[in-house]
């Protein structure tokens, strides 16, 4: 069956370094046997300037009937002072909304050659190997009502509701127990139930459905507790699983102890395993068009597209491989350079990963 791809490159770095994702699938599709075809589609900063809205009807039809989708970044100081309906980032909440892709997958994995690209010490973050289970349609990000309103006395309020259903919770709870069984069956479920009530009601469901899983080991922490941890002691984590806001700072965190952002991809997905690829990084304006962003994060993203979605896990393998040795070589983007290694651009290091696969 010939699997339909629908690429959105988005803004910033995004075209770029989707450019060199393409090179990598291009590859698999010609030499491995990869059976896919490849549309394009816009979203972001991108689709407000073609179309008029950041999530347009056509994009929205286009990856309505695709089996995956691979994203850049959006977002750009250009679409920022925009009403917040046709900023950039808008589009991908709503494309995020609309798929249903509630199940974000946020991998922190160090690749031991950029052990020393981390901010903290080698010995701390040697062998770390978090995957970070993020709500992606509910919390403060959707909840009812929300604005920015004035008061009698003139001054302006903003407010934002923070809500979870018990459904919602099960269902990311669930994926985050499975995704543990597959790993070191231990979940560390994150929340701030010492102050809100959604968080008690979090910490009451993840508990209920732990009976479902009694192989897998439970442990609940406070975000400001994990935060902590996870700059002190990161390798006690195997999974996390926690709501949209913890997971969105949370993960940016986890991030880092990998020694760049630019490392990391992550996967969206729904209830059936269609999914929304992208890296977790977002379009970096200050450095588009040089040539200099790192495209190792959507190049890994588009792994995980093979293994969650396309049922492809040894296709997936050998663009793990073909990034690890290509690391091996020392070539090094800006974000991940250190001393002795080989300085690449964006091109380069693409065509790397492609001729080591
Ligand atoms: C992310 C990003 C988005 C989010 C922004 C761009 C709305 O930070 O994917 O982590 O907060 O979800
Ligand atoms: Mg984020």
């Amino acid at each position: 069956m010939t699997h339909k791809i629908l690429i959105l490159p988005g803004d910033g770095i995004g075209p770029e370094i989707v450019a060199e994702a393409v090179k990598v699938l291009e590859c698999l599709r010609q030499e491995h046997g990869l059976d896919a075809t490849l549309e394009y589609g816009l979203l972001g900063g991108c689709a407000v300037d073609a179309l008029g809205a950041p999530y347009p009807e056509e994009t929205r039809r286009q990856a309505r009937t695709a089996a995956a989708i691979l994203l850049g970044a959006v977002g750009g100081p250009k679409w920022e002072k925009l009403d917040r309906p046709l900023r950039a980032e808008s589009g991908l909440l709503a494309i995020r909304a609309d798929l249903e892709l509630f199940a974000n997958l946020r991998p922190a994995l160090l690749y031991p050659q950029l052990a020393a690209a981390s901010t903290l010490k080698p010995e701390i973050v040697a062998g770390l190997d978090i995957l970070i289970v993020r709500e992606l349609n509910g919390d403060v990000y959707f909840g009812q009502p929300r604005g920015i309103r004035t008061l009698d006395s003139g001054e302006r309020e903003g407010f934002n509701t923070m809500i979870y259903r018990e459904s919602e919770i099960e269902r990311i709870a669930r994926v985050a127990f499975a995704a543990a069984r597959q790993r070191a069956r231990r979940l560390c479920s994150v929340d701030k139930a010492n102050a809100l009530e959604t968080s008690e009601l979090w910490r009451q469901v993840v508990q209920r459905v732990a009976q479902d899983y009694p192989d897998v080991v439970l442990s609940h922490l406070y975000v400001d507790n994990a935060a902590m941890q996870l700059v002190r002691a990161p390798r006690q984590f195997d999974v996390i699983v926690t709501g949209n806001l913890f997971g969105d700072i949370l993960s940016d965190c986890a991030a880092m102890l990998t020694g760049s952002i630019g490392m990391l991809p992550s996967a969206s997905l729904d209830a059936s395993g269609k999914g929304l690829y992208e890296p977790i990084h977002g379009s970096a304006p200050d450095i588009a068009s040089q040539g200099v962003a790192n495209p190792l994060a959507t190049i890994l993203s588009v792994a995980m597209l093979l293994r969650h979605t396309l049922n492809a896990p040894e296709q997936a393998e050998r663009i793990e491989r073909a990034v690890g040795r290509v690391l091996d070589k020392g070539l090094r983007t800006m974000d991940i350079m250190a001393p002795g290694m080989i300085p690449v651009g964006t091109q380069a290091m693409g065509d790397a990963v492609a001729a080591a696969l």
